[in-house]
This record gives structure tokens, sequence and C-alpha cells, in this order.
């Protein structure tokens, strides 16, 4: 089910194709983009098969899908288009990076749920695990509130670079240890409607401090 996303995967004809549908105003995105990792035909044909597990294996049973905020928004409503089941929603906003490119380590839980999870089928779904420790802190608050099984889905893991062991059920692309943006990931908040997942230019973060 998992890819690995390597550097030779990046310049093929489908990632190719992702920057240049870049239009309009986003047109202006095309610059600040390095490399197209994971192309949005990647991405959909990847989601497509993953909803189609997720079906099969949460059948008949109360699914609770929570996205972590903010990152998690796209891939949440994709994927949630290609699970067949009735299934609810709730949120969780936690922040680990703040404006930076590194993970401080410091987990901060900026909204919490809105129901109980006592009992439920809760299926977590992030964007992005590179060192672990926000899905580590998630995982254990989560588990005090007892629900019936937690699970994760995951978007895409950075390979190599977790500083704590991780069960991560759902995973779609394995990563090189990289700073992404696109498809619900953010540099200064911007580039999360991005279609694809892509590396910056290093003038971006240049500008960025100057
Ligand atoms: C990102 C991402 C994950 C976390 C992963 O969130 O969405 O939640 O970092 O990093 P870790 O594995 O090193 O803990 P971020 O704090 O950037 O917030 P955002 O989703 O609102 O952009």
């Amino acid at each position: 089910m998992e890819t690995q996303v390597g550097q030779e995967r990046s310049v093929g004809a489908a990632s190719q194709t992702s920057l240049h549908r870049l239009a309009g105003p986003m047109e202006a995105h095309k610059d600040d983009i390095e490399q197209v990792l994971i192309s949005e035909e990647e991405i959909q044909r990847k989601i497509a098969q993953m909803g189609e597990q997720i079906s099969s294996d949460y059948a008949g049973r109360d699914l609770l899908v929570v996205g972590v905020l903010k990152g998690a928004f796209v891939f949440m409503a994709d994927l949630s288009r290609h699970v067949r089941l009735p299934m609810e929603f709730d949120f969780m906003a936690v922040s680990s990076y703040g404006a930076a490119t590194q993970t401080s380590g410091v987990v901060r839980i900026l909204k919490d749920l809105d129901h109980e999870i006592l009992g439920r089928h809760v299926l977590l779904v992030e964007d992005i695990v590179d060192s672990g420790l926000t899905l580590s802190y998630l995982l254990k608050n989560l588990r005090t509130r007892r629900p019936a099984s937690l699970e994760v889905c995951a978007l895409m893991q950075k390979t190599g670079v977790q500083q704590v062991p991780l069960d991560i059920k759902y995973r779609l692309f394995e990563i090189p240890s990289v700073f992404v943006v696109g498809y619900g990931l953010d540099y200064g908040e911007r580039f999360r409607n991005l279609p694809f997942v892509g590396t910056l230019r290093p003038e971006v973060y240049r500008d960025a401090v100057s």
C-alpha cells in the first residue's frame, strides 16, 4: 500500500504536469517550488486505494474520523469521500512547529475534540509524521479517553527520523527527510492549497528571513 518516494521519482511526467497546471494567480508559486515530490495524480490514486482499504476494515463499525488541524484538512476531505461508510468527523488542532521548519518537540493543543470518544472506533488522520512527537503525544492523550479502537492514517512519513516508536496502520507515502509543502502542508501558512507535495527553493526561506 505504501509508496517510497525517492529523488529519482520526482522528475516524472506527472510531476512536471503538476507544476504546469498552476495557472492564474497560483502561477506565482511555480517559482517557489524546487521539486514536485508527489504529484496530484499519485496522491489521488493512493487515496482511492486507501479509501477502499479503510471501507473494508471498518465495515459494520461506528467510525469516527479525527483530523489533526491544520495540515490534515485537505487529505481528510479527499480521503473521506473514498470511504464508503457512514461516519462522523471531529478535529483537534495542535501546533508543534510554529513558523519554523524544524520541530520544536513541544506540542500544544489549540483545539480539543468536540465530543467524547469513549467506546468509539477512532481513526486519527495526519498529513505528515516527522519526529513523531506530535502523533505520540496525541495517541497517548486519546488513549486515556478509552476509545474502542484507535488507529492512524498518515499521508506521509519521513524515513528514519522518528524519535519515538509509533504504530501507523495506514500510511500512503514514505518520503526523504526534507521540508515539504502543499496538499495541506504550509510554510508560513502558505502553500497549503497546492494539489501536490513539493520542496521549496532555498530563496523562499532566505527571502522570509531577510
Ligand atoms: C505538522 C504536521 C504534524 C506535525 C508532525 O504540524 O501537521 O501534525 O507537524 O511533526 P512531528 O512528527 O515532528 O511532530 P504543524 O505543527 O506544522 O501544524 P499545522 O498542521 O497547523 O501546519
